[in-house]
This record gives structure tokens, sequence and C-alpha cells, in this order.
């Protein structure tokens, strides 16, 4: 969390003239509920949840220069309680792993942990390079994030290729080269998870995209869709509500510009320090908005902050009817509180905060410097957010300051296509399910109907980031149930498929 913050403040803080940019959302980030999983820990007994498994990694897939052989451990998680066995080629489930620690992302997939039983299946969580415990240049952090040549390595393909060569090495040991391997990912872990599918059918024969934004490149889906679907969600709740948040950023540019401005709007928040700034404090607001709209589950969970049912509901009602005070900034006070502050823990509220509990070190700022070139910045008249239109140049600027490089927007859609999907992999591809929530505000960005027979998109009105692979819970609405038994119904025929031309074409 503190790293996407840090990401979008730095991102933007290079233009900051009267309203400043608010930059929300940093990556599609990842969700997390340590309370569910401790629960399914003790629901399966005393057994771990997973062992955890190092394998040599080569450090570039794609160059045969001498250091391209260089190697790195590389991490990965195994759980066989289930498994069906090689002999009887039971499946194996591999999770494609985001930009973190993996231990962190097995939090966020219950679903894998919940269905592995019916299934007989293996399951397998792989880390992503430079996250986590698989840091390249011997497993040290600050050489490996020293400058572009030692990041260079950092990239979605050669993950990609990572996954490969460690599934096929894995199935070797196993002796289950039969067994069938299907993907999972949410997030950018969903992206991974599609273009594995893509990329690597003689290794997958199926793919779980869970939220992934593969569209949301190269202005193949609008730049504005992020922050209207923030817009609708709040909108939707409650038209005042919404009002107050829009006319807030005037009042707060406004307020910062008079004497003594800052202090009334430290105060106001309950900032800790002393520092303040008018950026920090609207990408904190800003972060709060984003991340409660892409959180906005139906039970209670703990994203980064621990959140209740339907936040946004929870935010709006502190606006609508303040137990803090009647104007704007008490208003937005209380409303943050209930992103920040749910536990009511905090004493104060720290705007800028650079820990690192996910081991993300700053590799999703070098992504977003290089390949993931992901348009969410436009705001139109209507947004929440203060009106800008989406600038390429901001990003531009700050990545040649920072790395010394120069992104590379359109390389993602020419690697793995994106534009026309619908007619490219309608004949093209296969066994592949597209999730999307419609309160998230990445699935402007994401897949949202069907491609063919076998390339389906699950929509839910209703459904936030990932929604479908949480842990269940005893309150999960019908709709939430109905959809996870559809994905399993769909895996179930995609592993029959697979059975049935295992025995009758070989
Ligand atoms: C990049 O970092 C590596 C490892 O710390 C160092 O050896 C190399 O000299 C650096 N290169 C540049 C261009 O700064
Ligand atoms: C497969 O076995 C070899 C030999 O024991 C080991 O070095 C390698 O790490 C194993 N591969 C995986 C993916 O665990
Ligand atoms: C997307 O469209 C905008 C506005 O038309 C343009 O400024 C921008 O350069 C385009 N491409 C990218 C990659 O942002
Ligand atoms: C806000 O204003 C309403 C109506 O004027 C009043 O009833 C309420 O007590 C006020 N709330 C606070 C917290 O001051
Ligand atoms: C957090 O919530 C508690 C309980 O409502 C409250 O006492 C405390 O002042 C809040 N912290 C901040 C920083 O507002
Ligand atoms: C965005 O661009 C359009 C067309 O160039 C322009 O009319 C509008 O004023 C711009 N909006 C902002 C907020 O800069």
């Amino acid at each position: 969390m503190a790293i996407w913050l840090l990401l979008f403040s730095l991102l933007f803080s290079s233009n900051s003239i009267t309203i400043a940019k608010i930059v929300p959302a940093g990556f599609p980030s990842s969700i997390v509920q340590p309370e569910q999983l401790s629960l399914a820990t003790t629901k399966t007994s005393t057994n771990k949840l997973y062992e955890e498994k190092y394998f040599t990694q080569i450090l570039d897939h794609f160059n045969y220069n001498p250091q391209s052989y260089n190697t790195f451990q590389h991490r990965y998680l195994i759980n066989d309680k289930h498994w069906g066995g090689a002999k009887n080629n039971s499946p194996i489930f591999v999770y494609t792993g985001n930009e973190g620690d993996i231990e962190w992302f097995t939090q966020n997939t219950g679903f894998m942990f919940e269905t592995a039983p019916h299934f007989k299946a293996l399951l397998v969580f792989i880390e992503h390079r430079y996250y986590g415990k698989s840091i390249p240049f011997g497993g040290n952090k600050e050489r490996a994030y020293s400058n572009s040549t030692t990041l260079g390595y950092l990239s979605s393909t050669q993950a990609l290729a990572d996954y490969a060569t460690l599934i096929i090495d894995l199935k070797n040991n196993l002796t289950a080269i039969d067994s069938p391997v299907v993907v999972f990912g949410g997030s950018y872990g969903g992206m991974l998870a599609a273009w594995f599918r893509l990329k690597y059918p003689h290794v997958a024969i199926g793919a779980l995209a869970s939220s992934a934004p593969i569209l949301n490149f190269d202005n193949i889906t609008s730049p504005f869709s992020f922050n209207n679907i923030i817009t609708q969600d709040f909108r939707s709740e409650s038209e005042n509500c919404y009002k107050v948040i829009k006319g807030s950023w005037q009042k707060i540019e406004e307020t910062a510009a008079k004497p003594g401005g800052l202090e009334i709007l430290r105060k106001s928040f309950r900032i800790c320090k002393n520092y303040i700034s008018v950026n920090s404090l609207e990408g904190w607001l800003g972060t709060a908005y984003t991340y409660t709209a892409m959180t906005d589950y139906p039970t209670p969970t703990n994203f980064l902050n621990p959140l209740p049912a339907y936040p946004i509901k929870q935010m709006c009602k502190a606006i609508d009817h303040p137990k803090t005070g009647n104007n704007t900034f008490e208003k937005l006070y209380g409303a943050a509180n209930i992103y920040y502050n749910y536990t009511g823990d905090a004493k104060c509220f720290d705007l800028i905060d650079d820990s690192d509990p996910h081991g993300m070190a700053s590799g999703w700022t070098w992504q977003a410097c290089t390949e993931m070139i992901l348009l969410t910045d436009g705001n139109n008249v209507d947004s929440i957010f203060p009106a800008s239109n989406y600038s390429y140049i901001d990003r531009l600027l700050y990545c040649k300051d920072r790395f010394d490089i120069e992104p590379r927007p359109s390389w993602i859609p020419t690697e793995f296509g994106a534009r026309h999907i619908h007619r490219v992999l309608k004949r093209f591809g296969s066994n592949m399910i597209f999730f999307n929530g419609l309160r998230d505000p990445w699935s402007g960005g994401g897949v949202l109907k069907d491609i063919s027979k076998s390339v389906v998109a699950i929509v839910a009105k209703k459904g936030a980031h990932h929604v479908d692979l949480r842990f269940s819970t005893s309150e999960d609405p019908k709709w939430l149930q109905d959809l996870r038994k559809r994905e399993v119904h769909i895996i179930s025929k995609w592993i029959s498929e697979y059975y049935h031309s295992l025995t009758y074409s070989s």
C-alpha cells in the first residue's frame, strides 16, 4: 500500500500547480484477508497451508549472453494435501504470482484452497521475480534494485518464462507429465494468468483471470473509465456524498492557500507530523476513495486496512449523516476514518507511509515505467476527482528522472494482444475465464463479454476486485456463491475434456 501511494504521489508530484492532479490507484493491487486465512488454517487441522521451496531459476530466458546464464533462487509454495497424485493424472492448480510476497497472495486465493479437495488438485503458488524472496543478484535486494542495468530483468515476459520453466521442471520431478495445469491469478496476477494461457498453451490447459485489466493499455479502453467507475460507485450510493467529495478539492486548495491554512488542514484530518502538503493530503484522500471502491465487498474484509461490508455505503453515511461535524473537512475526516481507522486504533494519520510489509520493494515503480502503462488517470468534468486529461508526458518525465528510461506504452498490446480481442481470440483462444466485478474501477479495462464458448466473461454487477477468488464466508450473497459454482463447473469441463483427449487422441 505504502508503495502504491508512494508511486503515485511521486509520479505526479512534478505537475502540482493549482488543483493538484489526484492520482489514485497504484497497481491493481491485491487484496488480503488474513483473518480468513487463519480460519482456513484451523479448518484444515494443524497441517501447514503450504511448504516453501526454492528453484534455481535462470536470470534471462531470452538472451544467450554469458550474463543471461546467471541464476537466482526462485520461491514457490506447494500444498499436496488433496492431490490425487501423478498416477491419476490429478490436476495442478498454479497461482501466477503478482507484484509482492507470494505468501501474501495465498491469503487471497481461498478459491484454490477451497476447491482443491473437489478437484484433488495440487496447489502451487509461484512468486514473481524481484518480489518477496525471489530476488536476483544473489538475493541482494539493494543490488537488484540499483539501476536499470540490474532492474532490466524485471518484466512480465521474464516472469511468465519463469513460471513455464518451473512448472515443467516440477512436473518432471513429480513424474506428473500428464497432469493438467490450470493457472489462476487476480489483478496483475490475473493478467499474467491470461497471458500465460495464450503464450504457453502446452503448459496450462486453462486460465482463470480475475479482475485482469488487460485492455487498459494504449487507449484501447478509455483512460477515463477507471475514475468514472469510482465516481459512479459513490454517486449511485448518494448524490450528496458525491457532491461533497467532488467539491472538496477546491476547498482544500483554497484553505491551503490561506495563511495558516495547512495547519487547519492538518488539524482537521488529525495528521500526525507537522509535515503536510496539499498533494499528499489529496493523494491520501484519493487513495481512500479508490481502494474503497476496489474493495467494496459484500462482507467485512481486510485489504490492507480492515473494512466493513460495503464500505462505500459506510463512507457515504459518514458524509451524509456526519457525527464528526457539519463542515466539509469534518465530513471527509469521518469518511477517511472508515478506510484508515475502522479498528479505531489510529492515534493520528501518516500521509506518507513507506513501510513495506508485503515485499513489494519498488518493483512496481519500475514496471509502471517500462511496460505497465495502464491508463487510469483521466477525469472528465463529472469525475469525483478534479477534471484532468490523461497525460502520458507526466509518466514519461517521471521515468526519465527516476530511472533514465522511456516507457514503452505499446509493448504489452504488441506482445500479448489486446486490440480487437474478440475478433482475435474467437478463433485462436480457448479455456479462459475473465471475471470482473463492475464496482471495481479496474473492470473498465477488463474483458466483459464472452468471446467464444470457451473464452468466457463472468461479470458481477455488485462485485469488486477479484471477489471471486476470496475465501468464502457464511454471509456471501447468492450471486457470489453462484458465480463461484459456475467457475468450478467451467474448470471441471476443461479438465474432463483434457482427460478425454488424453485417453482418445494418443
Ligand atoms: C548499476 O548497479 C550495479 C550493481 O549495484 C553496478 O555494478 C553498476 O555499476 C551500476 N550501473 C550504473 C550505470 O550505474
Ligand atoms: C527438481 O528436482 C531437482 C533435483 O532434486 C531440484 O534441483 C529442482 O529444484 C526441482 N525442481 C523444482 C521445481 O522443485
Ligand atoms: C491516448 O490518447 C491521448 C488523448 O487522445 C493521447 O494524448 C495519448 O498520447 C494516447 N496514447 C497513450 C499511450 O497515452
Ligand atoms: C449538523 O447539522 C444538522 C442540521 O443542521 C444538526 O441537526 C446536527 O446536529 C449537526 N451535526 C453536527 C455533528 O454538528
Ligand atoms: C480512530 O477512531 C477512534 C474510535 O472512533 C477515535 O477515538 C480516534 O480518534 C480515531 N483516530 C483518529 C486519528 O482520528
Ligand atoms: C481536456 O482536453 C479537452 C480537449 O482538448 C479540453 O477541451 C479540456 O479543457 C481539457 N480538460 C482539462 C481538465 O484540461
